[in-house]
């Protein structure tokens, strides 16, 4: 299902520390189990892994069914972890151009009144057929509170209200925390339908809660089978974490090396934006008190022709993890054109996927000869299930690693203070 090969990291760090940083981590695991650790309170996205909520998803399936049959544009308004895990799964798991299903929109995830306007534009632009579009609303806010959420929610629902009169209410879902914010006060006025974001599950953590799931079965994906991969990654790394643990330990142990970056990359461009989502788990929960990895989020081939040579020669402070699908999911080939005028006819006939694989480990081998670790994750398929599994394993060595770097993984108390000052020069009452 899922595998993470550390050998080409683990000879940039001595017998000696890899020993002393599995064993720290091993500690963190049990950490997380006896919920010992920091932040413990805020282990939700593991408990609920544990007890399955199966009429949760089935009203979540009914719910994103129906609206599947009347939308023609469902937009996702929510910033940071409120939107990153859709947009993860359902770029990687739908066809890269738009078919004649629901149209996924994001929105909130920003300030640019230009994107607003535009967005508006076309959602007023008439069907081929020259009827109106049928759009459906889902702000997504734990705190309720977020400006760039609750912006682009004052304009898209005041649109909402112009262009459908009498079923507006129908068309805006809520996902928000149980009480409090100003989300609910909306909830309660209008009655919107509501889902909760469970008190003990942070944003970056929140992907198989309603924050994800509703969005993502919208788009079409087995959310079922997204969440039970998940339950099945649970099951099995609590009985047998050896790979997570090793995969977290080597991490740390480069962290106290003066590594400083982990590039996260793939050669598979419908992987972009999972690795924007790990941008998020791994830089909110472990860059605190002067510590943690910059996770910089590249897609191959294409940044090896803009950032290859800084990763190939630059300073020599970053590691790299590459995210791999051992299956084919292409059948394309190199066509025979009967001439070989391009100088391609060495490569007649050869896969697609076979050449972005021969891509990777030619990179991986140059990377690692200029002196960058690297760590490879192999997921055998790309479908909801192996997903489910890849999620859940990143989110249980994030908090394995951070706990070893003797912080809390569920905090962020430093994204405050950009907003005290943007509030402040916006001149917010209290
Ligand atoms: O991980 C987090 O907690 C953050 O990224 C939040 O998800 C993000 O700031 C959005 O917050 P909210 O859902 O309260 O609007």
């Amino acid at each position: 299902m899922l595998h993470f090969d550390c050998s080409e990291a683990e000879s940039f760090i001595s017998e000696k520390e890899r020993v002393s940083a599995y064993e720290k981590a091993k500690g963190a695991f049990q950490q997380l189990q006896t919920k010992s650790g920091k932040g413990s309170d805020w282990l939700g996205w593991r408990d609920m892994l544990a007890d399955p909520n199966d009429a949760l998803l089935e009203k979540i399936d009914r719910l994103a069914e129906k609206i599947r049959e009347d939308a023609d544009v469902f937009i996702v308004c929510g910033i940071g972890g409120s939107y990153l895990g859709a947009r993860a799964v359902i770029e990687a798991l739908t066809p890269f151009f738009p078919t004649d299903k629901t149209e996924i929109i994001y929105a909130g995830n920003q300030m640019s009144g230009r994107y607003l306007e535009e967005l508006i534009t076309y959602l007023n632009k008439k069907k081929p057929d020259g009827s109106s579009k049928s759009v459906y609303l889902n702000v997504i806010s734990k705190s309720g509170t977020t400006l760039e959420t609750a912006l682009a929610f004052r304009v898209l629902r005041d649109w909402l209200y112009q262009n459908f009169e009498g079923d507006a209410d129908k068309r805006i879902l809520c996902t928000t925390s149980s009480s409090g914010g100003a989300l609910n006060k909306l909830v309660d006025a209008h009655n919107y339908q509501k889902f909760i974001i469970p008190d003990d599950v942070g944003g970056r953590f929140s992907v198989l809660t309603p924050v994800g799931l509703l969005p993502i079965a919208v788009a079409g994906i087995d959310i079922r089978s997204l969440f039970y991969g998940a339950v099945s990654a649970y099951e099995h790394f609590e009985n047998d974490p050896e790979q997570i643990i090793h995969y977290a330990s080597v991490r740390y142990a480069l962290s106290q090396n003066s590594y400083a970056i982990d590039v996260l990359t793939s050669f598979e461009p419908e992987l972009r934006s999972f690795g924007g989502w790990m941008q998020q788990l791994f830089g909110e929960s472990e860059g605190k008190n002067g510590k943690g990895l910059f996770p910089a989020n590249l897609g191959y081939s294409t940044d090896l022709h803009s950032m290859g040579q800084l990763v190939q020669q630059g300073q020599r402070n970053m590691m790299e993890t590459f995210l791999a699908i051992k299956k084919s999911r292409t059948k394309l080939r190199v066509p025979d054109t009967g001439t070989n005028d391009d100088g391609l006819g060495y490569l007649v006939d050869t896969s697609f996927h076979e050449i972005n694989s021969k891509a990777l480990q030619g990179t991986r081998q140059a990377h690692v000869q200029g002196e960058v670790p690297a760590i490879t994750v192999t997921l055998d398929d790309l479908t909801p299930e192996h997903l489910g599994w890849l999620i859940y394993a990143f989110e249980l060595a994030i908090p394995i690693h951070v706990y070893c770097l003797g912080e809390n993984p569920f905090n962020q108390p430093g994204v405050e203070n950009y907003k005290k000052a943007m509030y402040q020069l916006l001149g917010k009452p209290n």
